[in-house]
């Protein structure tokens, strides 16, 4: 079966969240199952200049503004699966994020830059631009990809099916109205049925209402984006399409994420061998200047700082922790509003509360293997993978029951205590007193060392897996091949 799998982010060249960690795992899982998987990634420099023995099999005369546009097939560094970039130096070559510059100001050409993604997707699958492959399916990844839907849709020639994966329905891609006409498409697809939201013009609706089917990342958050709560404005759209969604869980990939292969950390360990764990913690708290205790629990936190991720309910809970003798390191950027608050709180207390702001994708290993706890409150979380890295390496997550965080950790109650199957700590509110009272569960079964070793032992079998999910991607993907 032939896969073409389209996004603009990528591990380890390009990431923004975990979008990148799911375009770098998904393909090669499904290359593993037997899949024939390509991947169309936008030509940002961090990827044109890092892929192996490009070369150019199309040109395109001038578009979307690009007077130069060229498509490469290569190999990506590292796993060796197939990649077209979209060669597009006007479009894609500068510095900065791939959706914003470095001052965090959204780019202004976001129209032409994702069209274009989404128009060469289209064309690929309609097997113009490369004649010795062609795919079955086109999954397109995210508002950023969602175009393709809407070109395969306006192309006759198409005969691949289409799928759309939303990881965030918060991030949709809104432009001008007035800008339609740069898109080419017919204009029956500027409609409420098609792209137009509230007046303005959605790439994410182009995934939603022209995919063949759609995926969320768990099945909790494909459940919750049909409600007013948790749509964004766009869950009657979901309602619309009820029976094509679906969620399937995330998995995590173990050559990146296993603690016991992982040779950045202070001393590599597993769930036979957990002084390793301990050594990590005390190598994190001298990192960081944190007193060295090892009775002391330790908080981590690896996060976007953004109303998302409910870093709000952390820091009004900062006193709790710290009277309760606890400690925390956050690594995070984002807010600058929260990125303040947490550094002064580490200037107030640096031997129980050290802050990093920025990204680091070493030191994020070095956290969640040193950490107790992992703390993801989230507000909403389509899966989260850094609870699923939590549970892996036996730090146990402290979560908000919602998304995908409510579908892979399991409460420390009573009853899953005694029933062995507890892995974490799961609160309902989003608000401080409920994140306070599952803290407050944590310091409790901190204080009863077996216990507590069992449930990490527990969590650290849990399996979530891309050879799972990329079983249940195929088996969704089979289902859309002509019989
Ligand atoms: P989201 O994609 O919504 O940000 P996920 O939990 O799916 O949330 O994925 C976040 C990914 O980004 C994880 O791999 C996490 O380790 C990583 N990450 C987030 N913030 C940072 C940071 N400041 N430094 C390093 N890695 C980070
Ligand atoms: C998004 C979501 C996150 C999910 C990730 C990968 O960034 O916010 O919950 O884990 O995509 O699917």
């Amino acid at each position: 079966m032939k896969v073409l799998h389209v996004a603009a982010e990528i591990f380890p060249l390009v990431k923004t969240g975990g979008l990148a960690d799911v375009v770098g795992a998904l393909p090669q899982a499904l290359i593993s199952a037997g899949a024939d998987v390509r991947l169309l990634l936008p030509g940002l420099p961090a990827i044109a200049d890092a892929v192996l023995h490009p070369r150019t099999i199309y040109e395109f005369g001038p578009i979307f503004g690009a007077a130069r546009v060229s498509l490469r097939l290569a190999r990506m560094p590292y796993s060796h699966v197939p990649v077209y970039v979209v060669d597009a130096p006007y479009l894609y070559r500068r510095p900065g994020g791939p959706y914003q510059a470095a001052d965090g100001a959204e780019w202004s050409d976001n129209l032409q830059r994702f069209a274009l993604l989404g128009w060469v997707a289209a064309h690929l699958a309609a097997g113009e631009l490369d004649l010795g492959w062609t795919p079955q399916i086109l999954h397109a990844h995210d508002w950023h990809a969602a175009m393709a839907c809407a070109y395969m849709a306006a192309h006759p020639a198409t005969t691949a099916a289409s799928v759309f994966t939303v990881h965030n329905l918060a991030f949709q891609g809104l432009f001008s109205h007035a800008d339609f006409g740069q898109l080419g498409l017919p204009a029956h697809f500027m409609h409420s049925h098609g792209l137009e939201y509230h007046g303005q013009l959605s790439f994410m609706k182009a995934g939603l209402k022209y995919a063949r089917r759609i995926t969320t990342v768990s099945p909790t958050y494909a459940g919750e984006i049909a409600t007013h709560e948790f749509g964004c404005g766009l869950d009657g759209v979901i309602r619309g399409r009820q029976a094509d969604v679906s969620g399937i869980l995330n998995g995590v990939d173990a050559a990146v994420w296993n603690p016991a292969t992982d040779s950045g950390l202070a001393s590599p360990y597993d769930a036979a061998d957990l002084g390793g764990k301990a050594r990590c913690k005390a190598a994190l708290q001298a990192e960081c200047g944190l007193a060295s205790r090892a009775d002391t629990p330790l908080f981590g936190v690896v996060s976007r700082l953004s109303s998302q991720k409910g870093l709000d309910l952390v820091l009004a809970a900062l006193p709790m922790l710290l009277a309760s003798g606890g400690q925390l390191v956050l690594q995070g950027s984002g807010d600058a509003e929260l990125e303040r608050a947490f550094q002064a709180a580490a200037r107030a207390h640096p031997a129980q509360i050290a802050v990093r702001i920025g990204y680091d994708e070493a030191f994020a290993h070095r956290l969640i293997a040193g950490a107790d706890v992992i703390m993801v409150p989230s507000r909403f979380e389509p899966c989260g993978l850094t609870q699923l890295y939590g549970l892996r390496y036996g730090t146990l997550p402290l979560v908000r029951r919602v998304g995908g965080l409510a579908d892979t950790v399991v409460d420390a109650s009573e009853q899953n205590l005694r029933e062995a199957r507890a892995t974490g700590f799961v609160f309902g509110p989003a608000n401080a007193a409920a994140l306070e009272s599952a803290m407050v569960s944590a310091l409790t079964l901190f204080g009863r060392p077996d216990e507590w070793r069992t449930v990490m032992r527990t969590a650290m079998a849990r399996d979530f897996s891309w050879a799972e999910a990329g079983g249940h991607y195929l088996s969704l993907y089979r289902s859309l091949l002509p019989a």
